[in-house]
């Protein structure tokens, strides 16, 4: 996106992408020029920020004009497990904001729209290793079935009215920051806290499920990387895919008893588990984004674990 006069939104700012994509928009194209929006209260930090339902359409509408807003980051989403909980507010909150924001987005003649699809989008009889770009994708939860609707939706706006509307499948994303927010992917973000905590984990998944996953250094820097190519470099208004790293949970738990050799990691799998394995397995076919725009991450599983820890040392109180 370029720093144009006209200011950025993003929405779902308070959540675990959100609370790191923004400051690191601030930090490229200026504080006062990333407007931050959420329906939950902000905890913390400086800039202009929105409380609001981006499913009220007039509510985005008024913050679209009050601060001349001219491209969007949604990241306004209800995750797998939670979707799993409340099918009907999946559909509402995750279709319903997307629509208002590719119609807005027209309305007011934006430059461009990021939104992000997920692994989610695909499904039992996708093909699990090298998932490629182009595949079956047959989601069997309400929060895949979004991620494709969202992903046909972008496309026909971008086909129909020319928006430049932008779209990566992220994998499972690894943070310390901000806890997550009921995704299937949680374990590998909560194995952390139940390591430094108390020296013990019970997984909610099977040792052996496996799952592509992403560090949030890469996942922020691929979405500013994305955004900023140049269109006509770009191939589709699908969803690009995107990959890292792919481990199984024992893998991601023998890592984490590297550094803490007391942890104890146990597995209990709960109706997540089948959410997993309708999932890709392995590091999904990148190679589309890799050749349009350049993308290569740079956190393996090793490299990962060992900056997680380093930060959730400090923060997090725990026996050791
Ligand atoms: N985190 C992951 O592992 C992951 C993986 C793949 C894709 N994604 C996608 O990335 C995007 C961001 O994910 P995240 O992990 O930050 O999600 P999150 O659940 O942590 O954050 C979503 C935010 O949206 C806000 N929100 C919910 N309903 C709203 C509404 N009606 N109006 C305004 N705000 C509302 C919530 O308060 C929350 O702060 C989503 O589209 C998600 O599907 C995330």
């Amino acid at each position: 996106m370029s720093s144009a006069k006209r200011k950025i939104l993003v929405t779902g700012s308070s959540g675990q992408i959100g609370s790191e994509l923004v400051p690191a928009l601030r930090e490229r194209y200026g504080t006062q020029n990333v407007v931050a929006c959420d329906i939950k209260p902000l905890q913390e930090g400086s800039g202009p920020f929105e409380l609001a339902d981006v499913t009220d359409r007039e509510a985005l509408e008024g913050i679209i004009r009050k601060h001349r807003i001219g491209s969007i980051y949604h990241l306004v989403s209800i995750l797998s497990a939670a979707g799993e909980m409340n099918p009907n507010l999946a559909w509402s909150v995750n279709i319903e904001s997307l629509r208002n924001v590719l119609d807005l987005a027209l309305q007011h003649k934006m430059e461009q729209v990021f939104w992000p699809s997920s692994i989610a989008a695909f499904g039992p009889h996708t093909p699990r290793i090298h998932t490629h770009q182009l595949t079956v994708m047959d989601p069997n939860t309400m929060y895949g079935i979004t991620k494709v609707t969202g992903e046909l939706l972008c496309n026909y706006y971008f086909v129909k009215y020319g928006l430049d509307v932008r779209c990566l499948r992220y994998p499972g994303i690894i943070s310390w920051k901000t806890p997550p927010g009921g995704g299937t992917t949680d374990y590998a973000v909560a194995i952390f806290h139940g390591a430094l905590r108390e020296g013990r984990y019970e997984c909610f998944v099977a040792a052996d499920t496996v799952i592509p996953m992403m560090y949030m250094p890469d996942a922020i820097r691929a979405a500013i990387e994305f955004t900023s190519a140049p269109r006509s470099r770009l191939h589709t208004h699908l969803g690009y895919n995107l990959a890292a790293m792919s481990f199984s949970a024992r893998e991601l738990a023998k890592e984490v008893k590297r550094h803490l050799p007391g942890f104890v990691c146990t597995y209990k799998p709960d109706a997540r588990q089948k959410i997993a394995d309708s999932w890709p397995k392995s590091i999904i076919d990148d190679r589309c984004s890799r050749k349009d725009w350049g993308w290569k991450p740079r956190f393996n599983l090793c490299r990962t674990v060992e900056d997680m820890l380093n930060h959730l040392r400090v923060v997090v109180p725990g026996p050791r």
